[in-house]
């Protein structure tokens, strides 16, 4: 259960191979990510602490059982909003809903399982579409080492030898587009001072191609790709930004009453607007927020509308975006769109809206 710290002669391997295929998934809090051959869960762990809901999956109900323990009994700093749940894998098929899942990451497990064309079309299956799988997997000859037969006789357990070209055609069969592949060198290589010199010149030193030969030729980081890759509004990047326009830059009302504005909106970016999502995180709202006549802000949330429907790129939509203010005065309206827990667009570099509020 205390994986990856509990042998220190492996800890470096597994953060490695971990580090690559976290980088690749490009996480984003509010995702529902599936740990495909779990195990004992300190994958789902990590990934539910970085705040994704995870779903960790497996055939051993005993791994399960201590996975369950690492998520109760160990306590993390800061609780993340997100869910984490383990489910039993019947060995056909993935126990959640189709296109419930943003990511899917698999560490050394999908070698062990016998029926892999069935379990690719689970993986096309349950996977949004954009969404991304991660394997590290060894390729090439493998169940004849010393170890695996040693796992075999042991543990009955099933060891398969992956090739990559049928895999990548199984793959591709049902849909996948792929594989890419993380490029490394093994994590004990080191380069002497004169290599190094080399390294930095630009040049590749004989010894260092050797390395990452043999790191993609035991045990690769491949991912495969359903549909474009396509960030969310959960993901704060500068894909996310709008286009706000309104046929009033005035507005005069009574203290507290609500009067409707209408706003047409479009998605500029090149990210998919969510319109719900599990904690709420990564939804997109049209919000006011109120500023006095000098335009310092008085209130940061003023006013929230959700956006009706998921927009994607290009696509937008007019709304009548009910506005109001509680005290009399002048005082300015801005409108922006918000992606709820995390961030507002306009500090990304979209131009928000500014209203002119008369309130008797
Ligand atoms: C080497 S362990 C890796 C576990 C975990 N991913 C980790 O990194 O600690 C392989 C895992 O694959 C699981 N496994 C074996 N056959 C499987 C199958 N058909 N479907 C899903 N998981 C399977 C085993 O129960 C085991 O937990």
């Amino acid at each position: 259960m205390g994986k990856p710290f509990s042998m220190p002669n492996h800890t470096p391997q597994l953060l490695v191979r971990l580090g690559l295929m976290l980088e690749g998934l490009r996480l984003a809090p509010g995702m529902k990510v599936l740990d495909f051959g779990a195990g004992t869960c300190w994958i789902s762990k990590a990934i539910w602490q970085m705040g994704c809901s995870v779903i960790a999956t497996d055939v051993s109900e005993e791994a399960l059982r201590l996975g369950q323990r690492l998520f109760e009994e160990y306590p993390i700093p800061n609780k993340p909003l997100a869910s984490w749940d383990n489910r039993l894998f019947d060995g056909v098929r993935i126990p959640t809903e189709d296109e419930e899942i943003d990511r899917i990451i698999c560490f050394d497990a999908f070698h062990h399982v016998p029926n892999q064309n069935q379990i690719i079309q689970e993986f096309f299956r349950v996977l949004r579409n954009g969404g991304t799988i991660v394997f590290n997997e060894p390729i090439g000859p493998h169940s004849t080492t010393e170890e695996s037969q040693r796992e075999m006789r042991e543990f009955n357990v099933l060891e398969n030898d992956l090739n990559m070209d049928e895999l990548a055609a199984q793959f591709r069969n049902v849909g996948f587009e792929g594989p890419v592949f993380k490029v490394a060198a093994c994590p004990e290589y080191v380069l002497s001072y004169a290599e190094w010199r080399e390294c930095v010149s630009g040049a590749v030193p004989e010894s260092m191609r050797d390395s990452i030969s043999n790191f993609e030729r035991n045990s690769g980081i491949f991912y495969f790709q359903k549909g474009r890759p396509m960030n969310d509004s959960r993901y704060a990047s500068n894909g996310l930004s709008h286009e706000l326009t309104c046929d009033q830059s005035h507005l005069s009302l009574k203290a507290g009453e609500r009067k409707n504005v209408r706003v047409t909106v479009k998605n500029t970016g090149d990210s998919r607007w969510l319109c719900k999502n599990e904690n709420f995180i990564g939804v997109m709202n049209i919000a006011s927020r109120l500023l006095d006549y000098n335009s310092k802000e008085i209130l940061k949330d003023n006013t929230r509308l959700p956006i009706p429907v998921e927009l994607e790129p290009e696509e937008g939509f007019e709304a009548d975006v009910p506005l109001h203010v509680d005290q009399p005065g002048k005082f300015w309206l801005k409108l922006d769109v918000v992606s709820e827990r995390v961030c507002w667009l306009e500090d990304l570099g979209s131009e928000p809206l500014l209203i002119e509020a008369e309130v008797y």
